[in-house]
């Protein structure tokens, strides 16, 4: 609570007096450090982040295609982060999202969430169709933020390295489109996350997820998996922040086509310049589902593969009331239910035993939780898993459980950790919402 309110004075005073990163010029990244010789001026001080220390290089990049167990053993189980230069270097998007006409007249229909171009996290989310965000981003604050609708995902390539078990576990993708002059807060996400250039230019600085102290990063998302910084990006106060002087970080720059792997919890800040679109993959892996990754298949991707070919949790057609963007990874759920069996040494999953795992998830405190979606853990059960009133569900029902069930009960616990939409036809804003809006 604390932090919450501490931030959201510290976002409003910042706010006001942030200077924007003009769109036209664009700055030498890494930016050229400036040492001065009076030892009581802090080198960077209330200049952009990155300029109070060189960097320790450059993230690893790879120009030929990366074999796919060298992406798992190096990177993804190591939270490595890497370049894959020209990654999606084939896609038809590099030549047709140039155009913003070809934008509007194919996708124009398409419904995307807005958000402020200054990254803020307590800003509310419009939604908007892509047609009115064109005729709007140029000379408005706002950036398209959203989930990347279904009939897009043809134009854009699936790297190569994401083929075999990876592609069991991509939960959602997104669309990122500006005017240039964005920059995000320093963050982590939950998620493994792939993020390709398709226009534009955006400089990121990685940091390890161990200096999250140093960066003073807020502790009120603790059990989402993501969380981040108050310090502005844009002016980083060392007589405030004296900590981030010794932080180490790499960095990259992105043109279109290129793509960089994000690892989860791996601490990053992103930065755009002119016209910019990112499209983004999150996928889970690894530790948190105990499973390490399998390669079949991954012989027979090495041809040309669409997004659209790729199986993904969370989507968004024309028509759907809601953009699903920030939910979980429903194969993480599945496999905590099998878990939970395992941890009590049981063949099956009882009533009493979904009770607990149930309750552990509803326990978790999120910030904004409904009490109105709270049902009883034992018609959950019976409604979701046990339709048969059997008791108890088998290891095979669970391995079983369609997707969409998944995604029911999810839709139960999880709250976003991206914003949520209004309703298509009116203008009721989703509860939780509201509340973020209260900030
Ligand atoms: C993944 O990393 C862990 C250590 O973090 C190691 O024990 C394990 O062998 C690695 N697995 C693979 C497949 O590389
Ligand atoms: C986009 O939204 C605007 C405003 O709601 C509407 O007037 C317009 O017809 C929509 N365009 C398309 C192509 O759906
Ligand atoms: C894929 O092809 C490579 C090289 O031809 C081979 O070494 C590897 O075993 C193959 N992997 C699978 C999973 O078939
Ligand atoms: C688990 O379910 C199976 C299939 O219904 C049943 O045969 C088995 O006896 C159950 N095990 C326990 C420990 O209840």
């Amino acid at each position: 609570m604390l932090a919450k309110n501490y931030f959201t004075r510290a976002f409003l005073s910042t706010l006001l007096t942030l200077c924007r990163v003009n769109s036209l010029s664009i700055p030498e990244f890494p930016p050229r450090i400036i040492v001065y010789e009076d030892k009581n001026f802090l080198t960077g001080h209330l200049q952009p982040l990155g300029h109070q220390r060189s960097p320790s290089g450059a993230v690893k990049e790879y120009t030929e295609a990366v074999r796919p167990e060298e992406f798992w053993e190096k990177h993804v189980n190591l939270s490595v982060p890497l370049v894959l230069r020209q990654g999606i270097g084939k896609s038809p998007a590099l030549n047709t999202w140039i155009n913003d006409d070809y934008l509007r007249d194919s996708y124009g229909e398409l419904d995307v969430l807005i958000e402020l171009k200054e990254e803020d996290r307590a800003h509310s989310t419009r939604r908007m169709n892509i047609s009115e965000f064109l005729s709007r981003y140029k000379h408005e604050d706002i950036y398209a933020v959203s989930l990347l609708p279904d009939p897009m995902r043809k134009e854009i390539q699936v790297t190569r390295v994401l083929c075999g078990s990876f592609l069991d576990y991509i939960h959602e993708t997104n669309f990122w489109m500006s005017s240039g002059g964005t920059r995000s807060v320093i963050h982590y996400d939950a998620d493994h996350n792939l993020h390709c250039l398709v226009s534009g230019r955006k400089d990121f600085i990685m940091i390890e997820r161990k200096y999250a102290e140093d960066l003073y990063f807020f502790e009120m998302k603790e059990y989402s998996g993501s969380s981040f910084s108050g310090i502005d990006p844009n002016s980083v106060d060392l007589v405030q922040f004296p900590q981030v002087a010794k932080v180490p970080w790499t960095y990259a720059t992105l043109s279109p086509g290129d793509c960089i792997y994000i690892p989860a919890e791996c601490i990053h800040q992103v930065r755009s310049y002119k016209r910019t679109i990112s499209a983004t993959i999150l996928f889970t892996s690894g530790p948190l589902l105990d499973t390490p990754f399998k390669p079949e298949g991954c012989n027979e991707t090495l041809n040309y593969t669409p997004l659209s070919d790729v199986e993904v949790h969370w989507t968004y057609q024309k028509g759907d009331a809601y953009i699903e963007m920030g939910y979980m990874n429903v194969e993480v759920m599945r496999h905590s239910l099998l878990a939970t069996m395992k941890e009590r040494n049981e063949e099956n999953l009882t009533k009493e035993a979904f009770v607990e795992f149930w309750g552990d998830y509803e326990e978790q405190p999120y910030e904004y939780h409904d009490d109105n979606i709270k049902e009883d853990p034992r018609v959950t059960f019976e409604k979701y898993l046990d339709k048969k009133h059997k008791g108890f569900v088998t290891k095979e029902d669970i391995l079983n459980i369609p997707r969409e069930t998944l995604k029911a009960l999810a839709r139960l616990v999880d709250v976003p950790h991206g914003p949520q939409a209004k309703t298509e036809n009116g203008a009721k804003l989703d509860k939780k919402l509201a509340v973020h809006e209260d900030l």
